[in-house]
């Protein structure tokens, strides 16, 4: 681990030398299985990246706005749950869900902030510092699906912890992996800690897949900018016009999406032929949603104890607040 001051000095940075993941073995083996899948982490290039802030800012995109607007809602009653704990949000985003509960904190010394991209955690820390001075600011570098270890950096013993994962991406991962994720958080906050997450509900499939598969074609380009990237940066062939995009809801409770081919093809990659039917389908993400009983269950699991649960008047989306036991 390494630590500096970075030169804007309320930052404090802890880089954690998150290891690097090997996009082309790991794309290489997706698109070598029955059904073709490649994890939805590598769909953040930059301009996957830009892709995802524009779908956040779209009429059927309704999570975003909406858990905006449950926060401004209860920003005061989080504040006062909270207290003069430590904020830790994981994945720094934008910052702008933090800077809500920030504003409503005036007395908050300390936000702590993880995420794996060094430069987006720089940047998005840099402007809440200058938005909050006075505030602590510290930067970890860390990937946070993984355990970690932070007592020397988190030395402070008897502040309450409270972890912040708004945007429901907690939706992206599979139900059991969700559990092991709850743990290793779990295991971040000692025993005097708290989980303020952010989950998106079942409703309807007429608003949740328009949601996913938008009129004006985003969510398709933000899937099909993942062939580009491996194009660019793997040396693929992918004929971007010989593929389309689906996105559906599956019963079982979430959204699936899909490049698909339209034609029989076939790719090549590093030497490997890798042969399309027309039709055949490529998954790019699963995005779960969850009642307000189905997810408290999940967290029980793991050992958290439900406190507050608060949604908006058309119930699509919540924000859960829980306890460790
Ligand atoms: C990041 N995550 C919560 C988004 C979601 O809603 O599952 C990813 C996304 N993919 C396409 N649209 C949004």
């Amino acid at each position: 681990m390494t630590s500096n001051s970075h030169p804007d000095s309320t930052i404090k940075l802890y880089d954690l030398h998150p290891p690097l993941d090997d996009f082309r073995t790991e794309v290489l083996q997706g698109l070598q299985k029955p059904q073709k899948a490649i994890p939805a982490k590598f769909l953040y290039d930059k301009r996957g990246a830009e892709l995802f802030d524009a779908i956040c800012t779209l009429e059927e995109y309704y999570l975003t706005r909406t858990e905006i607007a449950i926060l401004e809602d209860r920003a005061t009653e989080i504040a006062e749950l909270v207290g003069n704990g430590i904020l830790i949000e994981f994945g720094s985003g934008s910052s702008q869900k933090v800077r809500i509960l920030l504003d409503a904190m005036p007395y908050a010394t300390t936000y702590v902030a993880l995420d794996i991209s060094r430069q987006h955690l720089l940047e998005s820390c840099a402007s809440l510092a200058e938005a909050h001075p006075g505030l602590e600011v510290i930067a970890i570098c860390a990937d946070y699906t993984q355990p970690l270890d932070l007592p020397e950096i988190l030395s402070i013993k008897d502040k309450h912890r409270v972890a912040f994962f708004p945007g429901s991406s907690i939706g992206n991962l599979e139900p059991k992996e969700v559990v092991q994720f709850l743990k290793n958080t779990a295991a971040l906050l000692q025993s005097n800690g708290s989980l303020l997450i952010g989950v998106d509900l079942k409703k309807s499939k007429d608003i949740l897949e328009p949601a996913y598969d938008d009129s004006q074609g985003i969510s398709a380009a933000f899937a099909l900018n993942l062939l580009t990237r491996i194009n660019r940066e793997l040396g693929a062939d992918f004929d971007l016009e010989q593929f389309g995009y689906r996105a559906f809801y599956n019963p079982v409770g979430r959204i699936e999406m899909y490049i698909v081919s339209l034609k029989n093809q076939v790719v090549h990659l590093d030497g490997v032929e890798i042969p399309f039917r027309q039709d055949e389908t490529l998954r790019t993400e699963h995005s779960y949603k969850y009642t307000v009983p189905e997810f408290q269950a999940l967290a029980t699991l793991a050992g958290f104890q439900p406190k507050c649960v608060w949604t908006d008047p058309q119930q699509l989306f919540s924000l859960h607040y829980l306890r460790l036991l």
